[in-house]
């Protein structure tokens, strides 16, 4: 059935239509009042959420639904994890804010643990509202420290680090390229490690990571590397749904290292288990080590807004004596640094980290069997940690994608919909199933949502392209 975009007073029949519950009277009138995120206005129709707990989310209308998508790849823990919201309590008792520009303990409590969890000896960290801001602030920090007030930025085409401005043109995100100004930023963009689709023509995954590290060593050295402040870029999964291959990162650091310009790791989806380790880069140990990280959703698992930049001891040693113009009224919000806090101990104790890599390699395993059964499902990707990728095809053998990226194909939203009507919130972007589920997940849990996503894909997705194909 085509999708009609409802009309206002009509969201009962909208719901209807894809099969959802009816909408609460409460979402109603959200529907009417606010600006969503990446909809259009007149079609948003999206559930009013009352309350969580573990992977399940409550709606207005009394339904549960099981989160497959972290919210945005984001509540990492889970949500209203009990020792987070005390701590949230505790500290609301005693401070609720003082101006970053003084001090205060869960700040520097927080500062330390995360200093001292990346291994980052020396170093600092600066705290932000989220991931935007995050690496908005990591490239003035090496700006700063390379003395280029407005270095060149090396990043990726089909990446995503943010909707500010600066963001936008840092990103390879076609959605927003009309709206953005690459030169004004410094942007230069080199090809991603993709794989499936390799830019560079090999079919060598191994090969396709050493290509695009030299692709960006090529780029420093025909800009010049004193010119350029910094390479940033995500070390594993991103929402873009490319899983570098592991010869990626350590070539990109040697080719950094070896010209002197910061490499920046955009950690703001990949870290806190996701993909396995406390931070991506780890998986590759010292020879991973970047200059910056810039963090932001599982660091509070997604329960107050933080994000952070860390910086080395070297990066944070040339900027010990400068002046540094830049701020935000809230970063360092004490409230939000008490929720990080409680959320890394929670990580640690309940052995979350460990638990993702377990997880994650067991749904890996799981999604592979499907795609051996699906036809349209071309390639899986990732495992290293509680987070997935499919990437859905017309044809294996061609690889003709189910709809020119960055388009999502109806039969994704419809897929969407039905998961919804049944319990389960899957994510979609494209052509791509991403599934990122919360690291507490049951394993039963687990299992149903993926025996439900291989009904829809058959019953959405196969159908479809049979269909068309007749
Ligand atoms: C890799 C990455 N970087 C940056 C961001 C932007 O973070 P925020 O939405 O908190 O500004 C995101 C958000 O999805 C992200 O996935």
């Amino acid at each position: 059935m085509p999708h009609r975009p409802h009309r206002r007073g009509e969201p009962a029949a909208a719901g209807a239509e894809r099969g959802a519950a009816a909408p609460s009277p409460r979402a109603i009138e959200e529907r009417d009042s606010v600006l969503h995120s990446w909809c259009v206005p007149a079609e948003w129709d999206a559930p009013t959420i009352v309350g969580g707990r573990g992977a399940r989310l409550i709606t207005a209308d009394g339904r549960e639904i099981l989160d497959f998508s972290s919210l945005a790849e984001c509540s990492n823990l889970g949500h209203q994890h009990p020792a987070v919201v005390r701590a949230i309590r505790a500290q609301a008792e005693r401070l609720c804010f003082v101006t970053s520009a003084w001090g205060a303990a869960p700040r520097a409590a927080l500062a330390r643990a995360l200093l001292e969890r990346s291994g980052f000896h020396g170093g600092r960290v600066f705290f932000t509202l989220g991931g935007a801001d995050a690496n908005e602030h990591a490239v003035k920090f090496a700006r700063q420290a390379r003395g280029l007030p407005r270095g060149l930025v090396v990043t990726r085409e089909r990446s995503y680090h943010g909707a500010s401005y600066a963001c936008m043109a840092w990103s390879g995100d076609a959605r927003v390229a009309a709206a953005s100004d690459p030169a004004a930023h410094g942007s230069v963009k080199v090809p991603p490690p993709y794989a499936y689709r390799c830019p560079f023509g090999t079919n060598d995954e191994a090969e396709c990571g050493r290509r695009a590290a030299a692709a960006v060593a090529e780029a420093l050295d025909r800009h010049g590397p004193a010119q350029v402040a910094a390479v940033l870029m995500e070390p594993d999964a991103g929402s873009n749904g490319i899983v570098p291959p592991d010869s990626y990162w350590p070539a990109l650091r040697a080719a950094t290292r070896a010209r002197g310009v910061y490499l920046i790791a955009d950690e703001v989806m990949s870290a806190f288990g996701r993909c396995g380790e406390w931070f991506a880069w780890q998986r590759h140990g010292e020879a991973g080590r970047p200059d910056l990280m810039t963090l932001a959703k599982g660091l509070t698992g997604a329960h107050l807004p933080l994000g952070a930049v860390v910086l080395s001891a070297k990066v944070a040693g040339r900027l010990e004596h400068a002046m540094l113009h830049t701020g935000l009224t809230y970063c360092g919000h004490p409230l939000a640094c008490a929720a990080g806090l409680a959320a890394l101990d929670a990580y640690a104790d309940e052995g979350l980290i460990e638990r993702a890599r377990r997880l994650g390699g067991q749904m890996y395993t799981m999604l592979q069997d499907l795609r051996r059964r699906m036809p349209c499902v071309g390639e899986v990707r990732g495992g290293r940690g509680l987070f997935a990728v499919l990437e859905l095809v017309r044809d294996r053998a061609t690889r003709a994608p189910l709809a020119p990226w960055p388009q999502t194909p109806a039969a994704l939203r419809t897929l969407v919909a039905r998961g919804l009507a049944a319990g389960v919130s899957f994510a979609v972007r494209g052509n791509l199933v991403l599934l990122a589920p919360p690291l507490v997940i049951g394993e039963h849990e687990l299992a149903d949502a993926l025996a439900l996503l291989e009904r829809l894909l058959r019953e959405c997705v196969a159908d479809e392209v049979r269909e068309e194909a007749r």
